[in-house]
């Protein structure tokens, strides 16, 4: 099992739309079997899929962990994508409750690894906030990669910094997490996405192919479907796609 966390401090960026539309495109067209873990104290992931209510979600995961692993687990709207729901829990789960062990953010790592021990998944997805919290720790140390979706503006290219550092501190606990790529999304032809992907590129950083800007990103929310199913023409569409295909191939971006 390949496990990815999207991530990225900033918020807005796409992460969630990301982590939906790669998890239904692996499924749907790839027939993987997909893992979604919802990170978000916001649940954006958990109500697009329709999640049905149950007894386990990654608060109560983190926190306590006395269920067996698959009683954490619920299908999906989507055949093929199951999913840790996320819940308003998360809210509480600062930083402070990791250092004085109220959470164990090794926990979703364990759990995790059960799966991957018995081949139920091939890919794990972790949608993580927009924030650095004891949710976001947990995504760090329980992923292989993490994928960063940027928008190339000035605001997101400063915030960088701060969110490799983060990743930095992780690879002391966990060494074989890498940088799996930077995601440029809402991408438009100018000479500042330009610019900056190139920026990004001289940096020595990993950069994916682009997710074009759509209104029909807007539309799929509201229609809770992934974009191949609401928009299957749009540019993001096609893009996710190849995204796709890309990460498939085991790659990361061109750096
Ligand atoms: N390719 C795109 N083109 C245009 N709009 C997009 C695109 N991708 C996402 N959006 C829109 O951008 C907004 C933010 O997307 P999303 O919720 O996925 O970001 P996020 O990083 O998960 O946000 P948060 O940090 O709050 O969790 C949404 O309104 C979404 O419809
Ligand atoms: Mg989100």
């Amino acid at each position: 099992m390949r496990t990815i966390a999207i991530m990225n401090l900033k918020g807005g960026v796409a992460k969630t739309t990301t982590t939906v539309n790669v998890a239904a495109i692996l499924a749907h067209d790839h027939k993987k079997k997909v893992l979604v873990v919802d990170a978000d104290s916001q649940c954006n992931t958990t109500e697009f899929f329709h999640t049905p209510s149950g007894e386990g979600d990654l608060a109560h995961l983190l926190r306590d962990a006395d269920l067996g692993a698959y009683r954490y687990v619920r299908g999906t709207s989507l055949p093929g994508v199951d999913i840790i729901a996320g819940s308003d829990d998360l809210m509480d789960l600062d930083l402070t409750k990791v250092e004085t062990n109220v959470v164990s953010s090794t926990q979703l790592r364990s759990v995790l690894s059960i799966f991957a021990a018995h081949g139920d998944y091939d890919y794990c997805l972790i949608d993580c906030p927009p924030a650095f919290n004891a949710a976001s720790a947990a995504a760090l140390l329980a992923a292989d990669e993490v994928l960063i979706p940027i928008k190339l503006d000035a605001f997101s290219l400063r915030g960088m910094a701060n969110l490799m550092r983060q990743i930095d501190n992780m690879r002391e606990i966990n060494p074989d997490l890498r940088l799996l790529g930077f995601l440029p999304t809402m991408w438009y032809p100018c000479r500042h996405t330009h610019e900056s992907e190139t920026t990004l590129r001289d940096c020595g950083y990993p950069v994916l192919p682009h997710i074009r800007r759509t209104d029909k990103a807007d539309a799929m929310t509201f229609a809770q479907r992934p974009i191949i199913e609401t928009s299957p023409r749009c540019a993001a569409a096609i893009d996710y796609r190849r995204l796709v295909r890309e990460l498939l191939k085991g790659g990361r971006g061109n750096g």
